[in-house]
């Protein structure tokens, strides 16, 4: 299982056998979606008719209980009787319905119908998690994903109690959010992407749909528009952004550091204002992520002068801040989260300090541990290498409370792996990156210090590819891992 639950205990004599008159049962009406999402899959791979009913089942569903483990936390049992998943709130028998269907065999999650039997060796759960932050995040700009691709995206990444999804939505190769005050950003802004193929964009429906569908599946989306530097898109879009008033090429290359809005203009600010305002209205979730990162074509002193004025248009339209390290360098308002992409480079550590000092927490991004786009080894054909290369090992094995020195281990927030798409134009490519190195970043998220250990994880992590089988997911065979 991964993320490793925090309790787990063996029934030695007993086993659950899934049989097809089995029911699931559930005593609140808030965990309906669940219970069906769960049927759906069950009936798909069992043929078996699994009605759910009000009140008990053989699979029970219950909000009666588990208050001490907190929103996200549950307890499971599965004994020769019938499994029994109890949580305080449907978000926890989210997490819980995660852990089930990976108890059961693999083939529970195949799309046409299997042969059982469907056991499950005898147990006890009691599992929350670590850290409240667990995030993944999608670079739509560089390449696009559709809002199809993204859901994908979601079905495979949220098995793993991922809680997080990071849109990255603006950058120099594209912007990929519609803006009704601002219809060229993605008219032509977004019409274009790296390689020079054809881009994309959402509409506000498309990215209602996604947030919708994040929700079903207990991720919230975290939008972020990239400020001021990787900003070639908008400024592309709008001469009245840029410095000189014109308007400089669409730009389909990855180079970074070259794009900068004019920090001096009313213009910027009532641009931002505008944008935040759209994006927050559509955003469920309390953060709003500005960027700040890699901004070398913004004056030092102009840069700290837009953090403040950027940072005040976040807050005034009802979002947390959150921003890359550089931002730190500013004054952040209260509540903001402050991600760390940082190596062990001591300027980004000092950064990520000083946000903690103002009061910030922090997500974790190392990119030299959590970055889903570096190569695995110097052979492999996609994704990149600035940050070194990145093992499963290497990804896995490092702890968020001793990261960054002289952090105080509740400014940590949680964690996030990031992907980024210069090298990715499809889905299989995305799926290569992300597994099997997503779920090590999920592990540490969630399972507690004293459950990392490289060793038993690895033997955990092989049997999940029996599981990327079924699915059809194009994950990455290291050779460092004995695959079952
Ligand atoms: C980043 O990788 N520029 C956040």
């Amino acid at each position: 299982m991964i993320p490793q639950p925090t309790a787990q205990q063996a029934l030695p004599d007993q086993t659950f056998t899934l049989e097809s008159d089995a029911t699931i049962g559930l005593d609140d009406a808030a965990a309906r979606a669940i219970a069906d999402q769960l049927a759906v899959q069950l009936r798909r791979s069992t043929g078996f008719a699994l009605p759910i009913q009000e009140g008990t089942g053989t699979i029970a569903l219950s909000t009666k209980g588990a208050e001490s483990l907190g929103a996200e936390g549950y307890e499971l049992r599965a004994d020769a009787s019938g499994v029994v998943v109890t949580a305080a709130t449907a978000e926890g028998l989210f997490r819980g319905v995660t852990t089930l269907r990976q108890l059961l065999p693999a083939k529970a999650d195949a799309d046409t119908t299997q042969d059982g039997p469907w056991e499950i060796a005898g147990t006890t759960i009691s599992d929350a998690p670590r850290y409240s932050y667990r995030g993944v995040m999608l670079d739509v700009t560089r390449h696009f994903f559709t809002v199809d691709q993204v859901k994908h995206f979601i079905d495979l990444v949220s098995r793993y109690k991922i809680n997080q999804l990071h849109l990255h939505l603006s950058d120099d190769q594209g912007w990929r959010i519609q803006v009704d005050s601002w219809p060229r950003l993605t008219e032509y802004g977004g019409s274009l992407q790296v390689g020079g193929g054809a881009g994309g964009s959402y509409t506000k429906d498309d990215y209602a749909e996604i947030v919708r569908y994040a929700g079903e599946h207990y991720m919230t989306v975290v939008p972020e528009i990239d400020t001021p530097g990787h900003t070639n898109a908008a400024l592309a879009s709008y001469p009245e952004l840029n410095k000189g008033d014109v308007a400089p090429e669409l730009y389909t290359e990855t180079e970074v550091g070259f794009s900068s809005l004019a920090i001096d203009k009313d213009v910027t600010y009532e641009f931002l204002d505008e944008v935040f305002r759209e994006v927050a209205e559509q955003t469920p979730g309390d953060l709003l992520h500005l960027g700040g990162d890699e901004a070398h074509s913004t004056e030092h002193g102009e840069y700290l002068t837009f953090v403040a004025k950027a940072t005040e248009l976040v807050v005034k339209n009802g979002k947390r801040v959150m921003g890359w390290h550089e931002v730190a360098d500013g004054t952040l308002p209260a509540g903001s989260v402050v991600q760390y992409w940082g190596t062990e480079d001591p300027k980004a550590q000092v950064l990520a300090q000083r946000a903690v000092e103002q009061g910030a927490t922090l997500v974790l991004s190392p990119a030299n541990r959590s970055y889903l786009d570096m190569k695995y080894h110097a052979e492999t054909p996609l994704g990149l290498d600035w940050a070194g290369l990145v093992s499963v090992e290497q990804s896995y094995s490092w702890n968020p409370a001793t990261l960054i020195p002289n952090v105080p281990a509740d400014a940590i927030a949680g964690v996030e792996a990031p992907l980024w798409t210069e090298t990715l134009d499809d889905l299989a490519k995305v799926e290569f990156m992300v597994f099997p190195r997503l779920p090590g970043i999920a592990e540490l998220g969630w399972s507690s210090e004293e459950a990392l250990d490289w060793e038993t994880y690895q033997e955990r992590l092989a049997e999940e590819a029996p599981r990327w089988e079924v699915l059809g997911v194009n994950f990455y065979r290291a050779p460092e891992i004995d695959w079952r």
